[in-house]
């Protein structure tokens, strides 16, 4: 019933658009027409919602079905060096249920885990991941700025920049959740997840693939419509960095960006988690509420929040809204990461 509202809705303001930029009864009935057959034949169902389940709320070994997922932000990038081996095993030995990896590129194609597009953050090596080949990449020190000096405590393996590949499989054996966080490259990212599912099935039930760009989420779903997926999203995250201040100083494009921002939130809320079929929606957490949650419940869409990295909001999330959460860390309260 609220789904058939929904659909009214959408394409009732389609057809008042259209008619006041047009002001013919024939264009606006074309348009929304059209419209109302691309969504038809252009989108993907939800992967049905036994394996979503599976895949957001895990049971680890029988227990714990239906529980709170806690998942690790880049594994837990304030616990142990972000996107290692090592984040991997600190996050599995602190209890949580998943973890959230970036998917990169080197220059070369191989898909490793990185957040940034340059190495300079997180290693002890310089430049960008377009410009390195793996055969430099898997020499650099992962560990080399992180908070806690790793260095001696950990061996290089698990310090260094990980493939997807061996990421994977570490996850797989400790029986972790993954949430794969991807930028951009819709394309080659596609293409090696569905590489990846194939040789690991068992992803399909433990892992969700997850992106701010709609592009991704919909090429995958194209290259195979079995993976569960979320499209990601921070309001104002276009004309805004994730503290507040404007990314453009400039007159013009600063209110241009919020009118893109209004236009995407509009979007993401009403079109694309339907073009894209998705079973999850990762947003930043000072967005939810319980009246948000229970608009995307609705929808068969779950809430999944970012980053919540106090204990007073992290029983907030596990008592009251009972909503997965993503952290920076498993063991204490740190500062936020967007
Ligand atoms: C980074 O650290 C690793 C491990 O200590 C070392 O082998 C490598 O040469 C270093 N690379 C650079 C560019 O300093
Ligand atoms: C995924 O879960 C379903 C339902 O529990 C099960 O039948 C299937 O064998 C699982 N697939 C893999 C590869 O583990």
């Amino acid at each position: 019933m609220l789904q058939l509202g929904d659909e009214v809705v959408l394409y009732s303001i389609v057809f008042i658009v259209v008619l006041l930029g047009t002001r013919s009864s024939l264009w606006t009935v074309a348009v929304t027409a059209s419209f109302y057959l691309f969504m038809v034949v252009f989108r993907f169902p939800q992967v049905p919602a036994g394996r979503v389940r599976q895949v957001l709320h895990p049971s680890k070994r029988g227990v714990g079905l239906g529980k709170v997922s806690v998942v690790a932000h880049r594994g837990g990038g304030h616990d142990a060096p972000e996107n290692t081996l090592a984040a991997i095993r600190e996050a599995s030995k602190n209890g949580a249920t998943g973890v959230e990896l970036d998917l990169e590129f080197s220059a070369d194609g191989v898909p490793i885990l990185m957040h940034d597009e340059t190495v300079d953050r997180t290693t002890n090596g310089s430049g960008s991941l377009r410009h390195m080949k793996w055969s430099e990449l898997s020499k650099l020190d992962a560990a080399a700025k992180h908070r806690l000096r790793l260095g001696s405590r950990t061996n290089l393996p698990e310090r260094k920049v990980p493939t997807l590949e061996e990421a994977v499989e570490e996850c797989v054996r400790l029986q972790l959740t993954v949430y794969f966080d991807v930028k951009g490259h819709p394309d080659e990212a596609a293409a090696a997840l569905k590489e990846l599912y194939k040789k690991h099935p068992v992803l399909y039930n433990s892992s969700i693939v997850c992106s701010f760009e709609p592009k991704v989420i919909y090429r995958m779903r194209q290259s195979d419509p079995a993976v569960v997926t979320a499209l990601t999203h921070r309001p104002w995250s276009l004309s805004r960095l994730g503290d507040g201040t404007p990314r453009f100083p400039s007159l013009w494009k600063h209110p241009w960006m919020t009118l893109m921002d209004i236009a995407l939130d509009w979007a993401h809320h009403h079109i694309l988690w339907k073009l894209c079929g998705t079973s999850a929606f990762l947003i930043q957490k000072n967005f939810v509420s319980p009246d948000y949650v229970q608009y995307w419940t609705q929808r068969g869409v779950e809430v999944v929040a970012w980053t919540v990295n106090s204990n007073v909001e992290k029983e907030y999330y596990q008592e009251l809204l009972r909503v997965n959460y993503i952290t920076d860390s498993l063991v204490e309260d740190c500062e936020p990461h967007y």
